[in-house]
């Protein structure tokens, strides 16, 4: 079980809300450890792929969740010596994650790695069911919000920068054709409406699965920040963070 000696602050909510770089910069910040639990489910995703264990092989897709050792530096991903993070991105890979995150044998096998991650100084985890399910004894919750358009508007702003960071160049083969692929899916003209539903589809999936579905914890403070600046929801966390009397001295 979680070890409550560790500070943990959770940030929970749906994709594109932003928890992403909250997180991040919240454990840059404080000086704690990050984990992202996504990107543990979008890595099972992506080594089934790879392995051909089928998306409905549950006892499969468990066992390859009980032996994910990933390695998080700075925004790279490695999963056995191997960088994963442009494959972890794509939203093929979202999607198929999405599928893997409703199995209640999947996410129990990752349970224990996730709070294996709830060492000094700290942790702030970031997920779907970090205060509900993971660390229910955290004595920060945050779950943050933010209207499906918008964070449509964040996923394109996001991918176009991933595209440009890649190169798009035509007759590409193998793996970069995949990425290049998925990245112009999202760049036609009614590019935005279908990541807005790829979006909600999502959501709904995550919200109404049995097991750990996405919603606030009960002491939770839930923070709607379509209409705020990355700083001003930093801003406020760090003043919960303050008030909660965990820490005086760290801000
Ligand atoms: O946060 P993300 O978009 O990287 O998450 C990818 C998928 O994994 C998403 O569909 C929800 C799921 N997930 C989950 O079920 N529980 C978590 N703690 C984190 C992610």
């Amino acid at each position: 079980m979680t070890d409550s000696r560790v500070k943990v602050i959770c940030v929970d909510g749906p994709s594109g809300s932003g928890k992403g770089t909250l997180a991040r910069n919240l454990a840059e910040k404080l000086g704690y450890w990050y984990l992202d639990s996504g990107a543990l489910y979008r890595i099972v995703a992506v080594v089934a792929k790879q392995r051909d264990i089928a998306l409905d092989d549950v006892e499969g897709l468990a066992k390859l969740a009980g032996n994910i050792r990933a390695l998080f530096k700075g925004d790279k991903v490695f999963h056995e010596g191997k960088d994963l993070s442009p494959e972890i991105r794509l939203e093929t890979t979202a999607e198929m994650a999405s599928r893997i995150a409703a199995y209640p044998e999947v996410r129990e096998a990752l349970e224990g790695t996730q709070r294996a991650y709830a060492e000094e100084p700290g942790l702030i985890a970031d997920g779907r069911d970090m205060g509900t399910q993971i660390f229910p004894d955290a004595p920060l919750k945050i779950f943050l919000t933010a209207s499906a358009e918008e964070r449509a508007l964040r996923r394109m702003k996001q991918l176009n920068e991933l595209a440009e960071k890649n190169g798009e160049v035509d007759g590409q083969t193998g793996d970069n054709q995949l990425k290049n692929k998925d990245l112009n899916h999202f760049k036609s003209s009614d590019s935005l409406r279908a990541l807005v539903k790829d979006i909600q589809a999502r959501d709904e999936r995550d919200r109404n699965r049995e097991t750990s579905p996405l919603r606030p914890a009960e002491d939770a403070v839930e923070i709607d920040c379509t209409s705020m600046s990355i700083d001003e929801v930093l801003d406020q966390v760090l003043l919960l963070w303050n008030k909660s009397g965990e820490v005086a001295s760290e801000v």
